[in-house]
C-alpha cells in the first residue's frame, strides 16, 4: 500500500496558494500572504462549552474555565455512547447546544481591509458574533459559508469571535458529528478584491493541440466610488512555467462587484486523466492606480468527458469503467472533524484498491477532499443533499425549498466548480415523491434545483440518485441529465422510458462484513446473519435485505455496459447506520475496509476484480479453529489471477479455476407431474418446478386457501426444500406436508408470516428436513396483504445445496468449500494463464506473546493537524498475527504528539475513541497521533499489556 506524501492542510493551501505558511499577526499561521490578501488559519486557541449559555457572545464574558480546543473539533466524538439508543446516529451525544469562543486582534494597518471569516462546516445551525454582534448565520451543516465581519471588527485592539452551534433540530439517518468540524480561515483583504468563489475556470475546447481557458473573475469593490481595475490572468502548467498570460481593465461600480471574462489559448494542453492528473493554475492579480490589490491562485485541469447513454463513462475519449465508493464525512474515531490527512488515507486505501471515483454522499464534502481527487485523479460524484428535509436542515418546510436550495446549491457549486475531479452535480439522494413526502421530488422542484446548479454552472451534468423504480413512470426525473440508480438494478424502467439518458450505479452491493468475524455454517442466504454475537460473517454472502453481494454487481456492470458503473456502498465503515444491528450496534457493517481503515477481506475481492494487472493472492478465513479439528472451514482464495491451487500442510487441496462452479445435487421435483387446488392459465400449475425461476405457478384466487403439491414419482431421501416465491418470503405463512400415498400426511415445516426485514428480503426460503417422501405438499395458511399463493421453483434435495443467488461467486472467487480443518498451514499458489502469479500463507498463530506496531509514516508535520496512523497487532512468539486475539493494550506517548483517537474496527464497542488504552478486536487495533503545532522532534510510542512483550515505535515531526 502507499503510504503517499505528508500533505497536510497547511501544506495543502499553501499548494493551492503557491506560497508556503507564514505567522501572520499576533502570531496566527497564514496561509497566503499574496499581495493585497491575507488568508490565516484561524483554527487554533478556540475555548469551546458544551450547553445554552445565554450571554456567551458578549465580549467580556468569562470563558477562563472553558475547555480549550484547536479546530477541527467534533465536541460528541468523545462520547460517552449512550448504549440504550438506537445506532441510527451512532449512539453518540450529538444532539445539542455548544459555545465556541476565540480572541484575537488585528492591526491598525487593516483599517479599510475587509476581513471575513469562510467557515468549511459547522454542524449545525451556527450563529457567528463577533465582538457581541451577530455577524453571519448558516443553515446548513455541510455547507461552506463565508461571514463578513468588517463592520464588527476594532483595529489595533482585542477582537472576539464566538459562535453557537446548535444541532438539536438537524436531521439524520447516520452520525453527523458536532461543532466546528471543518477549516475556519480569516481572509483580510483591500476593498476591492475577487469575490468570495470568484474565480470561475471553465475549458470549453480541448484538443490535443490546444485548450481554451475560460476565466471569470467577480471583482467587489466595497468603496463608495466606481474604480477601474485590471485583471492579469497568468496561467502555469503542471511543472509551473508560465505558458500564456493576459489582462483585462475594466470599471468595477461602487459598492458593487462585475464579472470581468476573458479567454487564453493554452497549446499542447497536458491532460487531467485519472492515470496522470495533470494541474494547471490560474494566478489571478488585480491592479488598480499601478497597484496589487489583491491576488487568487486556483488550479484547473484540461480534460474532455461524457456520460453516455449506452456506452457508459468516457474521460479524454476513451471509455472508463467507474470503480467507485460512497464515503460519508466521518473519519471514524476522529468522528466529523477533518484532517487533511485522514481524508488522504481514505483515498490512498481505496486507490490501492483499484477505485477510481468517489461519492461525497450525501453531502457536499471539506474542500480538500476535492483537492485531494484533484492531485490524486478520482473522479467525483458531488453531492449537496440527502433529503430535502430536516436533513437538510429544512424544519418543518421552512425555508421554501426554491428559496433554500438556491442559496445552498450556490455555495456547493461555487465553491466546487473549479475542480478537474467533479463530473457530476447531484441535487440529492433517494427523495421519495411527492405527494407521499412534503418534502420529496416533483418536476417542478427537480426543475428548478437542476436549474439552480446549471445558472452557477452549465458545463458539468445534473442528476439525482433514485431508489424508487416506479419514479421513472412519472415525468419526474425528466429536467436531469442522467439519474443514479440504488441497487438492484432498479433502474430497468428508466432505462426503457429514458433510452437516451446515462445511468450511474450510484449505490450498489451494501454488502455487509466484521472484519475478522467467520460464522460457520455459512450463511444459507444473503439476511442470515449471526443474530448472537451482533457481527456479520465475513465470507462476504451477507448483504442488506435490498442489496447483494459484490459479485452479483460485478456481473451486472458487465451485462449493463450502458452504466457508468457503480458506487458501492461503502468504502469505509462509517458511524452510525449499524444495519442489519440497528439497535445494538454503533457504526456500519457495510464498509470495505473497517471504521479504522483496516481492510476486510472484501477489500481483496474489489482489488482482484478492479485491478486484475495488479497481484492480489488472499485467504480467507484465518487458521485458528481449534473447535474445528477434523470439521469443514471452507476457504476462499480472492486472486486477480485465473485459478489457484490450495495447500494444507503441504498436501494439495486441489486448484479451483474461475468460472467452474461444483456440480450441484439433482432436484427431484424438477419435471414431475405436479398438481394444485387452482391456478391462472398461464402461471399453469408446472411452472413451479420447471427449472425456469422466470416462470410462476400462481393460484386463481387471492387468500391463503391453497395448496401446490408435487409426486416425486417414487419414494426419495427428502433432505432440504428451497423454495423460491413470487414475492419476498416473508409474506408467506405456509405448512409443507409429506406423504408415501397422498393420503396420509405428516407436517414436516410449518412457517409464518413476518414483517421482517423491513425493506425488501429474499423471495427464497430453505428448510433442512429429514423425511422420506413420495409427495410433497405446500399449503398455504396466511399470506400477507396484496400477496397470492404462488411459486416460481420448489426445489427437493437428499442434503443441504446453496442457494444457487451464490453461483455468481465461482465466477469471481476460488472456493474451496470441503476443506476438513486441521491447525497449520495454508497456502494458495495463483496463476493467471497457466503462469505462477503469486502466493499467499495463512498459518495457525499460537498463543499471544508480543505487541507489533506499524506506522503508516515515519515523519510527520508539526502542523498541529498531520495524523500518524499506527496499526497495533498481537503476534505469537513466531510473529503470526493472532486472530482472535482481544488483549487490552495501553499507550504512551511522548515528544510533541497526543492521541487523536483510538479504535479497533468493531461496531459494538462501547470504548471511548479518545483513550489511551484500547481492546484489540480479532487481532487489531488503530492508535491515532496528532502533531502540536511548532513542536519538533521525536514521538516515542509504546504500548504494554498484561503477559505480552511491550511494542516501541518512534516517528519524527519536523516543520
Ligand atoms: C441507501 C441510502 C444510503 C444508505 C444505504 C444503506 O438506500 O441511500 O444512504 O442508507 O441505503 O444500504
Amino acid at each position: 500500500m502507499n503510504t503517499g506524501r505528508n500533505i497536510t492542510l497547511a501544506v495543502m493551501l499553501m499548494l493551492m496558494f503557491g506560497c508556503a505558511p507564514v505567522l501572520g499577526p499576533k502570531g496566527e499561521t497564514a496561509y497566503q500572504v499574496a499581495k493585497g490578501r491575507r488568508v490565516v488559519n484561524f483554527n487554533r486557541d478556540w475555548k469551546f462549552a458544551k450547553g445554552e449559555n445565554k450571554t456567551a457572545e458578549r465580549m467580556k464574558f468569562n470563558d477562563s474555565k472553558w475547555e480549550a480546543v484547536r479546530l477541527p473539533h467534533d465536541w460528541a466524538i468523545s462520547g460517552p455512547f449512550n448504549e440504550k439508543e438506537n445506532g441510527y446516529a451512532g449512539k453518540l451525544p450529538w444532539s445539542r447546544v455548544g459555545w465556541y469562543r476565540k480572541t484575537f486582534t488585528l492591526d491598525e494597518a487593516d483599517s479599510d481591509r475587509r476581513v471575513y471569516f469562510d467557515f468549511d462546516g459547522v454542524m449545525a445551525f451556527p450563529k457567528v458574533y463577533v465582538n457581541g454582534q451577530l455577524a453571519g448565520e448558516w443553515d446548513y451543516g455541510y455547507t461552506s459559508f463565508r461571514v463578513d465581519a468588517t463592520p464588527y471588527v476594532k483595529l489595533g485592539q482585542t477582537n472576539v469571535i464566538a459562535v453557537m452551534v446548535d444541532t438539536r433540530k438537524h436531521g439524520t439517518r447516520w452520525y453527523p458529528g458536532a461543532g466546528i468540524y471543518r477549516k475556519v480561515t480569516m481572509t483580510i483583504c483591500e476593498p476591492i478584491h475577487i469575490a468570495h468563489w470568484g474565480t470561475f475556470i471553465t475549458t470549453p475546447e480541448v484538443s490535443d493541440d490546444s485548450a481554451t481557458v475560460r476565466v471569470r473573475s467577480t471583482i467587489e469593490n466595497h468603496l463608495d466610488t466606481e474604480s477601474e481595475v485590471s485583471v492579469e490572468v497568468v496561467i502555469l502548467d503542471p511543472d509551473d512555467r508560465e505558458v500564456v498570460t493576459g489582462d483585462k481593465s475594466d470599471t468595477i461600480p461602487a459598492d458593487s462587484s462585475h464579472v470581468v471574462d476573458q479567454s487564453f489559448i493554452v497549446p499542447a494542453p497536458q491532460r487531467w486523466d485519472i492515470t496522470s492528473p495533470k494541474l494547471y493554475t490560474a494566478k489571478s492579480i488585480i491592479h488598480m492606480d499601478s497597484k496589487i490589490v489583491d491576488t487568487e491562485t486556483s488550479t484547473f485541469g484540461f480534460r474532455t468527458f461524457k456520460f453516455t447513454a449506452n456506452d457508459g463513462f468516457h474521460l479524454n475519449g476513451r471509455r472508463v469503467q467507474l470503480y467507485g465508493v460512497n464515503l460519508h464525512h466521518d473519519h471514524g474515531p476522529l468522528g466529523a472533524a477533518f484532517y487533511t490527512r485522514a481524508m488522504e488515507r481514505q483515498l490512498e486505501i481505496m486507490r490501492d484498491m483499484g477505485v477510481n471515483a468517489i461519492r461525497t454522499s450525501h453531502n457536499p464534502s471539506a474542500p480538500e477532499l476535492l483537492d485531494l481527487c484533484d492531485r490524486m485523479g478520482f473522479v467525483v460524484w458531488d453531492e449537496c443533499f440527502d433529503k430535502w428535509d430536516d436533513k437538510a436542515d429544512r424544519i418543518d418546510g421552512k425555508p421554501l425549498l426554491e428559496e433554500y436550495g438556491e442559496k445552498q446549491l450556490r455555495n456547493f457549486v461555487m465553491r466546487d466548480r473549479n475542480h478537474a475531479c467533479v463530473v457530476v452535480w447531484s441535487i440529492g439522494n433517494e427523495i421519495n415523491n411527492q405527494p407521499r413526502d412534503r418534502e420529496g421530488k416533483s418536476p417542478e422542484r427537480v426543475k428548478f434545483m437542476s436549474d439552480f446548479v446549471r445558472k452557477y454552472d452549465p458545463t458539468r451534468p445534473v442528476g439525482i440518485a433514485c431508489h424508487i423504480p416506479q419514479t421513472a413512470n412519472q415525468p419526474i426525473l425528466d429536467a436531469l441529465d442522467l439519474t443514479g440508480w440504488n441497487y438492484a438494478r432498479r433502474y430497468s424502467i428508466y432505462r426503457e422510458r429514458y433510452p437516451d439518458k446515462p445511468i450511474i450505479y450510484s449505490e450498489s452491493a451494501s454488502t455487509l462484513s466484521t472484519r475478522g468475524f467467520y460464522k460457520l455454517p455459512f450463511p444459507a442466504r444473503k439476511t442470515d446473519y449471526a443474530q448472537q454475537q451482533h457481527q456479520v460473517c465475513s465470507y462476504d454472502l451477507n448483504a442488506a435485505a435490498w442489496s447483494d453481494i459484490p459479485d452479483v454487481e460485478f456481473q451486472l456492470m458487465e451485462n449493463d455496459s450502458f452504466v457508468a458503473g457503480e458506487f458501492v456502498w461503502t468504502g469505509f465503515d462509517y458511524l452510525g447506520e449499524p444495519t442489519p444491528f440497528a439497535q445494538q450496534a454503533r457504526s456500519s457493517y457495510f464498509g470495505i475496509v473497517d471504521l479504522c481503515g483496516i481492510p476486510k477481506d472484501r477489500f481483496y475481492l474489489y482489488r482482484s476484480y478492479w485491478r486484475p494487472d495488479e497481484t492480489t493472492v488472499h485467504i480467507l478465513p484465518h487458521w485458528n479453529w481449534p473447535e474445528r479439528v477434523g470439521k469443514n472451514v471452507p476457504v476462499f482464495v480472492y486472486t486477480n489471477g485465473d485459478s489457484a491451487e490450495l495447500f494444507l500442510n503441504g498436501k494439495s487441496l486441489g486448484r479451483r479455476t474461475k468460472g467452474v462452479q461444483p456440480e450441484r445435487p439433482v432436484n427431484f421435483a424438477e419435471g414431475k407431474s405436479a398438481t394444485a387446488n387452482s391456478f391462472q392459465s398461464e402461471n399453469s400449475v408446472g411452472n413451479a418446478n420447471d427449472g425456469d425461476r422466470s416462470t410462476r405457478w400462481c393460484a386463481a384466487a387471492a387468500g391463503a386457501d391453497q395448496w401446490w403439491q408435487v409426486d416425486l414419482g417414487e419414494v426419495q431421501p427428502v433432505g432440504y426444500l428451497a423454495i423460491e416465491f413470487e414475492r419476498e418470503e416473508k409474506n408467506y405463512g405456509y405448512e409443507i406436508k409429506a406423504s408415501n400415498d397422498a393420503l396420509n400426511w405428516q407436517t414436516i415445516v410449518t412457517k409464518s408470516t413476518s414483517r421482517r426485514p423491513r425493506w425488501g428480503g429474499p423471495r427464497r426460503v430453505f428448510h433442512e428436513v429429514d423425511a422420506q417422501a413420495r409427495f410433497l405438499r405446500i399449503e398455504f395458511t396466511e399470506l400477507r396483504e396484496g400477496t397470492w399463493a404462488s411459486i416460481r421453483e420448489f426445489g427437493v434435495y437428499p442434503e443441504k445445496v446453496e442457494s444457487d443467488y451464490y453461483t455468481v461467486t465461482y465466477k469471481y472467487r476460488l472456493r474451496f468449500n470441503d476443506v476438513v480443518y486441521e491447525p497449520g498451514e495454508l497456502k494458495a499458489i495463483a496463476y493467471k494463464d497457466g503462469k505462477e502469479i503469486g502466493q499467499a500463507i495463512m498459518r495457525t498463530a499460537g498463543e499471544p506473546a508480543a505487541i507489533r506496531l506499524i506506522s503508516d509514516r515515519k515523519e510527520l508535520a508539526a502542523t498541529g493537524e498531520d495524523l500518524c496512523y499506527i496499526l497495533v497487532e498481537v503476534v505469537d512468539g513466531k510473529g503470526t498475527l493472532c486472530p482472535l486475539a482481544d488483549n487490552l493494550i495501553r499507550f504512551k506517548v511522548q515528544g510533541p504528539a497526543e492521541i487523536a483517537g483510538v479504535g479497533n474496527g468493531n461496531p459494538m464497542s462501547y470504548e471511548p475513541f479518545q483513550a489511551n488504552y484500547r481492546k484489540l478486536f480479532y487481532g487489531k487495533a488503530m492508535l491515532i497521533l496528532r502533531t502540536k503545532e511548532g513542536q519538533l522532534g521525536k514521538v516515542r510510542v509504546t504500548a504494554e499489556s498484561d503477559s505480552l512483550s511491550a511494542a516501541k515505535i518512534t516517528v519524527q515531526c519536523r516543520r
